[in-house]
């Protein structure tokens, strides 16, 4: 960690903000590698190691149980050929699954107006592929997991930081108590996380989300898994139960509920990977055409430039279909300023990014 981060932090144990006081014990040239945060009003302490700050107080049973099934299913990637090099890759690595994080991530890089400078937290970051993208940007970035295991959790990001070309923060906590102070962030990033919540912490999570965000800043959720009318589970259990995972699919209208209930304005956006939605090199327009027959080329072609068709088609995948997750933009207010004025800002801030991009 870098010394700046320290009066951004929240105390764990006390739940004060800026009340830690870091130690040091050894540096490098990039940051402090080793010390202790202790907090100037409960007097809890907190290690540094290897970089990353240890902010997880008092964990349940099950997130221990799932940090600890991240560790095998680390061995069983290593097993299956991944490396430091793969890795420095992601999302640009040739499975379906990494097609739908690169599209997104392209997205979200093309639509937001990022600006060097600003602070983005990537909660779940897993790999810390996605913060590696948002320190390449020039963003303030500090990725946020339970895990600290190499290739599943926050020591993957030597792979990213360790030859000095970007730089980015690594806690571990857990985020339905977010170990950052209040209104300390211009962003907060959440790509297939949320569901790692049961009803409970989901909405300690979207408050604590909420409490972090400046006025104005916004929760960028991303591929969110679903619970659907056509799959009512969401989340299949095999390789979830193998590695303890503890996942929990909600509605579309519950994550948005959640969020709403937190005092965020929310948006739901439309999925570029899919290609009704996404640029015309990947929609019925394009590959996919030679599908479908000439009536129903038309007739979609029409439905693309409807805004009334694409939002009733988007709610139908998200509610009932599936096919997809779920992508939502939510807004922290700013005072002064309504629902309405708040969303047409993050629209025509969203256009002008789109059309730099
Ligand atoms: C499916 S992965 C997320 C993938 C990652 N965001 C990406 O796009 O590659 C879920 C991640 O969430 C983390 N996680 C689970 N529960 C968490 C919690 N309570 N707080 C923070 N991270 C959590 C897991 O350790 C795991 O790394
Ligand atoms: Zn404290």
């Amino acid at each position: 960690m870098r010394q700046e981060l320290a009066s951004h932090l929240r105390c764990p144990a006390c739940r004060a903000d800026r009340t830690l006081h870091l130690q040091v014990a050894e540096r490098d040239a990039r940051e402090v590698r080793e010390g202790t945060l202790t907090c100037e009003a409960c007097g809890a302490s907190f290690p540094v190691q290897e970089g990353i700050v240890e902010l997880l107080h008092e964990p349940p049973a099950h997130l221990l149980a799932e940090a600890a099934g991240l560790e095998r299913f680390a061995a069983q990637m290593r097993a299956d050929g991944w490396d430091r090099e793969m890795i420095r890759r992601l999302p640009d690595v040739e499975h379906g699954y990494w097609y739908v994080q690169a599209r997104s991530m392209h997205q979200l890089m093309s639509s937001i107006p990022f600006q060097p400078g600003q602070s983005i937290l990537d909660v779940g970051s897993n790999t810390c592929w996605a913060a590696n993208r948002f320190a390449q940007a020039g963003l303030d970035a500090i990725a946020l997991d339970i895990s600290t295991a190499e290739l599943q959790g926050l020591r993957t990001a030597e792979y990213f930081i360790a030859d000095g070309s970007v730089f980015f923060e690594r806690l571990l906590g857990s985020m339905d108590a977010i170990p950052l102070a209040s209104g300390s962030l211009d962003y907060v990033y959440c790509c297939e996380v949320l569901h790692h919540n049961d009803l409970a912490s989901l909405r300690r999570t979207f408050e604590e989300i909420a409490r972090v965000l400046r006025p104005g800043g916004r929760l960028l959720m991303v591929n969110e898994t679903l619970k659907t009318l056509r799959d009512p589970d969401g989340v299949h259990v095999e390789g979830v139960e193998q590695y303890d995972g503890y996942e929990h699919a909600h509605w579309a209208w519950r994550y948005r509920w959640e969020a709403t209930r937190a005092g965020l304005f929310t948006e739901v956006i439309e999925p570029h990977y899919r290609p009704f939605f996404g640029d015309p090199a990947f929609s019925v327009r394009g590959a996919q055409a030679r599908l479908v027959g000439p009536i129903v080329r038309r007739l979609s072609r029409a439905a693309q430039e409807l805004t009334p068709a694409r939002k009733a088609y988007l709610s139908w995948l998200n509610h009932c279909w599936g096919t997809v997750s779920m992508n939502m933009i939510a807004t922290k207010p700013v005072r002064g300023l309504g629902r309405a004025r708040t969303l047409a800002r993050l629209r025509g801030s969203r256009r002008r990014a789109e059309r730099r991009g």
